[in-house]
């Protein structure tokens, strides 16, 4: 056995880079909107996935990770958070002053899926969940946050795909003319529509199919089905994202492979993706918290594919920046044992510093340096060590000069390189 399990892979060196860079943003930019981290397991029991992702979705179907436990209890590698961190809210009684709580979370997730370029069984994701909030301002509100992240990011041309999946009330209006609609074209659909029209009809509308897709062509839309109420709140939501500049287009077909949604329901697709990869998903979830045993709580939310917003930067910026410590590297026993002494001093001052360890020779070290991509190598010998200097040698120019050790400390400044 030598290889990772099929669709996990090693995060390290520039994806990882990326990854980090991702995650500080995340901590800055959600911790300012007052969202608090949580961190929830990454096996649930799996009723927690079923009752909510829905037993007719691919997820639960064909995607999930699921095994009987020691204790012959079944649970499931999350394929995804919100139900999880509903979960968490109902076992922590979170919900029951019906005050609004703020969460956002990072961490992989797992889903068994066919392998494409942006696909992965174990993938991350950056979410946030918002509870107790109803309004369509609350949705502005998440979705400001998520553009300004982005945008801080580098990405620019985003574009949010927007609907209204109704609600279960207003649902079965849309079913029953969807159904007629689907009646008179039957033989143009996929055998899997054929399920989906007994099972959940408006996930035909975002049949892969392009047959499908075709038959679809002046199909009933759930926006005209819509109760009052849902209709003036997509219609609020529209008008507030206006204002703030964040670009929509509507998108009649979008109902997201996940069952919760009700009402708003977004995804935000990538060029750089491939035509059918989303960047993000998400919508309001009203019935959730009840479905899983907690009190009649409002709730938004969405989540980002952390693997699929690196690979975005990457194309759009090229590797993520890298500032590897400069190495010091002591040449002789006397010169080690001061070497471990003087970096400690620079540790302790915030200096980023490797040490070479392995008494080997200046030659050898240096090879070692350049094919690890260090920049700056400090080296202490015999002399330097008498005048208190290192002798400083920039690998990326060939350039050597030497500096004092005040010099030294002042010139990493805390960062490894020449400030
Ligand atoms: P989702 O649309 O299933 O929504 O996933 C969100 C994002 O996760 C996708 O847009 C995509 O970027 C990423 N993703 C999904 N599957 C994979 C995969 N196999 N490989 C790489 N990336 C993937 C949810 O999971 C909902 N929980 C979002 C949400 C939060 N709704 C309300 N709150």
């Amino acid at each position: 056995m030598s290889s990772s399990v099929k669709g996990m892979r090693d995060l390290l060196g520039d994806e990882l880079r990326w990854f980090q860079r991702i995650e500080e943003a995340v901590h800055r930019v959600f911790g300012a909107h007052g969202y608090r981290e949580i961190r929830t397991p990454i096996l649930e029991y799996t009723e927690v996935f079923k009752r909510s992702v829905g037993d007719s979705s691919d997820i639960v179907n064909k995607e999930m990770y699921e095994f009987l436990d020691k204790g012959n209890r079944s649970v499931t590698m999350r394929p995804e958070n919100t139900a999880g961190v509903v979960r968490a809210m109902v076992d922590h009684k979170l919900l029951v002053n019906n005050d609004p709580q703020l969460f956002y979370y990072m961490g992989p997730m797992f889903r068994y899926e066919r392998m494409q370029a942006g696909r992965y069984r174990q993938f991350w994701q950056i979410g946030a969940e918002s509870f107790g909030v109803a309004s369509p301002e609350s949705e502005a509100e998440s979705l400001v946050m998520l553009f300004d992240f982005l945008q801080g990011l580098g990405l620019k041309s985003l574009s949010l795909s927007l609907n209204s999946v109704g609600t279960p009330e207003s649902r079965p209006a849309f079913n029953a003319a969807f159904r007629a609609f689907f009646d008179a074209r039957a033989n143009h659909f996929c055998e899997d529509c054929h399920r989906r029209i007994e099972t959940n009809p408006m996930r035909i509308l975002d049949c892969k199919n392009p047959g499908c897709q075709a038959a679809l062509e002046g199909h009933p839309t759930i926006v005209e089905f819509l109760d009052e109420a849902s209709k003036a709140h997509h219609t609020r939501l529209k008008e507030l994202l206006t204002a703030l500049d964040i670009p929509f287009t509507e998108n009649p077909r979008l109902v997201r492979g996940l069952d919760y949604y009700t009402r708003t329901a977004f995804e935000v697709l990538s060029s750089d993706l491939g035509a059918q990869s989303a960047l993000l998903g998400g919508g309001r979830y009203d019935g959730l918290v009840k479905m899983l045993g907690g009190p009649d709580t409002a709730a938004f939310g969405w989540a980002i594919g952390l693997d699929r917003l690196a690979m975005v930067l990457k194309q759009l910026q090229g590797d993520a920046p890298f500032d590897p410590p400069a190495l010091l590297i002591p040449l002789g026993e006397k010169a080690s044992a001061e070497a471990i002494r003087l970096a400690r001093e620079w540790w302790g001052k915030g200096l980023s510093i490797q040490l070479e360890t392995r008494g080997c020779p200046l030659k050898k070290a240096l090879q070692s340096a350049n094919r690890t991509g260090v920049k700056l190598a400090l080296i202490l010998g015999e002399g330097e060590l008498e005048k208190g200097t290192v002798a400083v040698k920039h690998l990326d120019t060939g350039e050597q000069e030497e500096w004092s050790l005040e010099e030294t400390a002042l010139n990493l400044g805390g960062k490894g390189t020449r400030s």
